[in-house]
């Protein structure tokens, strides 16, 4: 060998050495493990739950406006912050992009002892355009929009539009590359959503000439031997308008699903764009990517009303067969009916998530449902940045600082023991008590003390904190209850109908998965009351025989 050569293939031997050394040494990438129909986010290579909260659309755009956002998350005990990166700021000209605002977010975030969920406001912004850079904006021809019905151009980009698909592509790749030479020694960033509320505001469709001509073509075979797979097993809607439809196995969107066929049309190719600008990004660095959505809500009485293909809850099957990159479909639910929509989007193949949800007092407690019954991954208020008022939380800070508070040392057992059935949540409803089944033969009674959340039923106040828990079964007749704004009585299902008796109750708090005791409660205190005081009980029971 001669000796250029030779020490050509040294140094080709040593960069490589430590290359895999640095992969080696770097923590585990943080990824979501999906086994049989359980899933877990995990980081550092431990299962991980997000408490969240949502900075306001403009917060990230200067660093200085983000001070007040991780004070407040700081303040109310979260462990993750979800901030916005826009794409028009990122790539203000074609090919050149600046990411000094991703640089200060990172670094804002470590400084805080928060991770981070990152929010690619790109192609789509709810249901409309308007992130997209200004060159896009300028350019119709190239960037071409959706048309509505009688043809005019709207606000939002075409799904056909192949230019901006690559461009958005390009800008996500450069941005995950970017993400990853900075993070992946620490992984301060565990996830990443793709676009914001995603579909077509204003149009049940697009109308232009190309996706005229895709409108009239056969529905792709994918999609149609996903159905097949799925049939008996497809959100409600979908199997209606396809069985009105006689289960057609083939056909121009209309032969096969009839009334629904624009929307259904419309999540396809939105989420087929959208999970190509995923792939592209997950090729550079693998995070964990999911999809919000704009719920079809109360009001809208038709698609384009609210985002039409947007992963709203009877379109999720055609979200899962077409955008296989995008791991958990997510609600954004700031509607009363937080728990039937949680529910709606736990499913077998989607775990939940709830990466926006309204930032008021009454909602705070749903991250207890969240958690207990849904198993769900994480939950997040939205615009969370002004919590903190003159040193103070206000009332919507101060209720899920309380709840923050009382879950952050009960997350590794929480992490254990999701899917076991071992977890209920409390959660203040529009009656005054609620009957929870801890097993066939205990029951936990709950009952909210007055003043603090007492909900008259149907008028419910978003203003009043909802009074909620999470009740851990340790061991058969070992509890813990922790919470805020509520007491239980437990009382026997079975036999003579009398209660268990109290052999002790204790206030304390957990370090990992040990019981750390605080205060002994007998005598006037042998009760299991959070009422006045957040907190964490252990409460073991047994039986007079
Ligand atoms: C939902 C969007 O996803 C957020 O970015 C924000 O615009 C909120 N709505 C405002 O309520």
């Amino acid at each position: 060998m001669r000796r250029a050569s030779f020490y050509a293939t040294l140094i080709l031997a040593w960069t490589m050495f430590a290359g895999s050394l640095a992969a080696e040494t770097n923590p585990p990438i943080p990824q979501i493990v999906h086994t049989g129909s359980h899933y877990q986010l995990l980081v550092d290579g431990k299962p991980f739950l997000m408490l969240g909260g949502q900075a306001h659309n403009s917060s990230a755009s200067n660093p200085k406006d983000l001070e007040p956002v991780w004070r407040s998350l700081v303040a109310m005990h979260a462990n993750t912050a979800e901030v916005p990166l826009y794409w028009e700021l990122v790539e203000p000209q074609p090919g050149h992009f600046d990411f000094h605002l991703i640089d200060s977010v990172i670094q804002g975030a470590r400084q805080h002892g928060l991770h981070l969920v990152l929010l690619w406001f790109g192609t789509w912004k709810n249901g409309a355009m308007t992130y997209t850079p200004s060159w896009i904006k300028l350019d119709p021809e190239k960037y071409f929009r959706v048309r509505n019905e009688v043809g005019q151009p709207i606000d939002v980009i075409s799904p056909f539009c192949t230019a901006a698909r690559e461009a958005d592509e390009k800008a996500f790749t450069a941005v995950m590359q970017h993400i990853k030479s900075l993070d992946e020694s620490e992984r301060t960033v565990i996830m990443m959503q793709v676009e914001n509320e995603t579909g077509l505001l204003g149009s049940d469709r697009d109308y232009s000439p190309q996706a005229n001509a895709k409108y009239q073509s056969q529905v792709p075979a994918t999609l149609m031997s996903y159905l097949e797979a799925h049939r008996g097993h497809l959100t409600p809607a979908l199997e209606s308008a396809w069985a009105a439809k006689h289960f057609a196995r083939s056909g121009t969107w209309h032969d096969v699903f009839g009334g629904l066929a624009p929307e259904t049309f419309s999540a396809w190719y939105v989420a087929s764009y959208v999970n190509a600008v995923a792939a592209a990004g997950k090729h550079q660095y693998p995070l964990p990517m999911y999809c919000n959505n704009w719920l079809a809500g109360p009001g809208a009485a038709r698609a384009g009303d609210w985002p039409s293909g947007g992963p709203t809850f009877h379109v999720l099957d055609i979200w899962k067969a077409a955008a296989p990159s995008i791991d958990i479909l997510a609600p954004d639910i700031y509607i009363p009916e937080f728990l039937e929509t949680a529910a709606a989007f736990r499913r077998p193949d989607n775990p939940l998530f709830v990466p926006e949800t309204a930032f008021v007092p009454s909602f705070a407690s749903y991250v207890f449902p969240d958690l207990a019954e849904f198993n769900g991954l994480g939950f997040s208020p939205f615009g969370i940045d002004f919590a903190v008022q003159d040193g103070k939380l206000t009332p919507a800070g101060k209720a899920l600082a309380e709840n923050y508070s009382v879950l952050q040392p009960l997350l590794p057992l929480i992490e254990k023991d999701q899917y076991t059935g071992k977890l209920f949540s409390v959660i203040q409803g529009v009656d005054n008590a609620n009957v929870i089944r801890l097993t066939p033969e205990l029951a936990a009674v709950t009952s909210y003390s007055p003043g603090r959340g007492f909900i008259p039923p149907v008028q419910q106040s978003y203003k009043e904190p909802r009074a909620g828990g999470i009740i851990i079964e340790l061991a058969p007749n070992d509890y813990i209850v922790a919470g805020s704004g509520f007491r239980v009585e437990f009382r026997n299902l079975t036999g003579p109908a009398r209660s268990p008796e109290f052999l002790s109750v204790e206030r304390g708090t957990f370090q990992g998965l040990k019981w750390v005791p605080e205060q002994r409660l007998n005598g006037d205190e042998l009760h299991v009351n959070l009422h006045r005081k957040p907190g964490i009980l252990r409460v073991r029971l047994y039986d007079v025989k």
